[in-house]
């Protein structure tokens, strides 16, 4: 029995164990005999659902097995998100509900993995006794090792069951160059056998860790490190390892993904292998030669077609998220150019006014974002885009708003995402600025603001009927309206429903005949004529004999 040596109160302590002693169970691995359960819960952002799938996939190899059930794991992990306090409050409250399970005997290992575990750092251990490990996104390898020290209990210190990199080293280029054990984490990604059809075509390939940007709100670059981006050769292996494995549709992720440079023979090992190397960052990008003085670049625009030539199974290749500083031409020429490169742009403006992106430390001007956009419709007149916008930031007045409104209804976007600003702790924003807008000005602007995306959204939809799309089938849906607005099975007699999504990434709903169909579906890309629009997405006509 591995028992610890955690402090928590001796009335509340209900250890059959050690009745009314100030110690409990660790983390309730009893050396397990069957290899341990462990229920993974994600939060937050693409990346961090790569992350999560990539530690299956290592666990996995290692004999651990996976459940879906919390109640019956032996260990439950989170990988959390910190980029507002909802979501950091929604895992301490999963957290809590374990530690009253843990406090009446349950014998369970909690971890924390992500950015809350980053930006919390290794004392939350001490802090919260009923967390059994803490590993930050930059230290996501070390996990089987966490793991394997909390099997350890009281013979290990608890700084030994926390792996962060803590704010004040932040990854520079020379330590990211130094370990590659990251990359290998990457690159050994296995597919879980469970996971639905359309997930196995469909996969996400990192391209570029961490940020440079320091937006005053964002707390990514702290717990996410330095911006660090991965060799080309390695990505195109790892695109090349996916296309063999069955994957029709790749993301390319990266925090500001158009910043992807990678400047060749930068830091080499002593086995000859080059390391990655950490962005020049805004300023050499402006530059012509990158920052690089006579060595060999590889741009985001070279590695878009990079993976487009050398990788003709992947019929779909994405990315997300663009930084709209520095959006270069040569990007656009690229995907106007390649059939295979969706059209399609995640590229947040996060707000309206000039003197609000000036306190966001944004580096662009509204003037600047609406000429980029414009750029893009030149190039790419069926683009879909999307964006982000934060409502409620420090000192933003009505005027403010105002323009924040007029953006976003003349901009022809599918949609934007609306966030309430949240005060985050080792951002520059919370340490300059009061957040001295009030919770229901907040609402009643992201309610206004979403009315007026809505009412664009249905106008961009609304111009799709009558086109003819190829659409990659993701799901069956769930449940389906029918006329009478009663709600049913995803299957009604004959008819299934399913929806996918556009190269424009516009969600598509359309009937087939049954089930088996649809599952056959599942993970493909079919032909589908629009025949309908709703603010939110197209209804489509399946059209088999377009099939190419
Ligand atoms: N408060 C509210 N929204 C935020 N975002 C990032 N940080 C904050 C914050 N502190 C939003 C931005 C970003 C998206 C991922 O989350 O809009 O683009
Ligand atoms: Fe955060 Fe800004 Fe970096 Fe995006 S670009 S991750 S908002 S700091």
């Amino acid at each position: 029995m591995n028992v610890r040596p955690h402090r928590f109160p001796r009335d509340a302590a209900a250890c059959p164990c050690n009745a009314g002693q100030w110690t409990y169970h660790a983390g309730s691995m009893p050396l397990p005999t069957t290899n341990p359960l462990v229920y993974l819960e994600t939060f937050g952002c693409q990346m961090n659902e790569l992350d999560s799938e990539l530690v299956t996939g290592h666990l996995h190899a290692l004999g651990y097995r996976f459940t879906d059930d919390r109640d019956a794991a032996n260990i439950v992990l989170f990988n959390t998100c910190s980029v507002r306090e909802q979501a950091e409050n929604k895992v301490f409250s999963r957290v809590g509900r374990l530690k009253q399970e843990k406090l009446a005997g349950r014998r369970v290992t909690i971890g924390l993995l992500g950015c809350v575990a980053e930006r919390e750092g290794a004392s939350l251990l001490s802090r919260q006794p009923e967390i059994d490990l803490l590993c930050g996104p930059g230290e996501l390898d070390r996990l089987p090792m966490l793991l394997d020290n909390v099997m350890k209990g009281a013979l290990v210190d608890w700084r030994e069951r926390a792996a962060v990199q803590g704010s004040s080293t932040r990854r520079t280029a020379t330590l990211s160059a130094a370990e590659d054990s990251l990359e290998s984490l990457d690159l050994a990604r296995a597919f879980d056998p469970s996971r639905g059809d359309s997930d196995r075509h469909a996969a996400y390939v990192r391209i570029t860790r961490g940020c440079n940007k320091f937006c005053t709100y964002c707390v990514v670059p702290n717990t996410r490190g330095a911006e660090v981006h991965r060799p080309p050769d390695a990505i195109v292996d790892e695109c090349k390892a996916l296309a063999d494995q069955g994957v029709i549709e790749i993301t390319l992720l990266g925090q500001t993904v158009n910043h992807y440079v990678y400047v060749h023979g930068a830091a080499v090992g002593s086995d000859g292998r080059e390391r990655p190397p950490s962005g020049p960052g805004l300023t050499a990008v402006g530059q012509s030669d990158r920052g690089a003085a006579g060595r060999r670049v590889t741009t985001f625009a070279d590695l878009l077609r990079r993976i487009h030539e050398e990788v003709p199974g992947i019929r779909r290749l994405r990315f997300v998220t663009s930084y709209p500083r520095d959006f270069g031409d040569d990007i656009l020429e690229v995907m106007q150019h390649s059939p295979r490169i969706c059209r399609y742009l995640h590229v947040p403006a996060q707000s309206g006014s000039d003197r609000i992106l000036k306190r966001m430390n944004r580096g662009y001007t509204v003037g600047q974002y609406r000429a980029f956009i414009e750029r893009v419709v030149a190039y790419l007149p069926d683009a879909g885009i999307a964006g982000d916008i934060i409502v409620g930031f420090p000192t933003e007045t009505d005027e403010d708003f105002e323009q924040t409104c007029k953006l976003v209804r003349e901009l022809p976007f599918k949609n934007n995402f609306v966030f309430k600003y949240s005060p985050r702790p080792g951002t520059v924003a919370i340490d300059r600025y009061a957040d001295d807008v009030a919770e229901s000005v907040k609402r009643q602007r992201i309610n206004r603001l979403l009315d007026i995306q809505s009412e664009v959204s249905r106008q961009v939809h609304e111009r799709e009927i009558g086109r003819n799309h190829h659409v990659f089938v993701e799901k069956i849906s769930q449940a389906k309206t029918s006329g009478s607005g009663r709600v049913e099975l995803g299957w009604v007699g004959d008819t299934a429903q399913v929806s996918g999504r556009t190269p424009g990434d516009l969600i598509t709903v359309f009937d087939v005949p049954g089930e088996a169909t649809a599952r056959r579906l599942l993970g493909t890309i079919v032909p589908v004529e629009v025949v309908g629009a709703a603010p939110r997405l197209l209804w489509g006509r399946w059209r088999p004999e377009n099939e190419s």
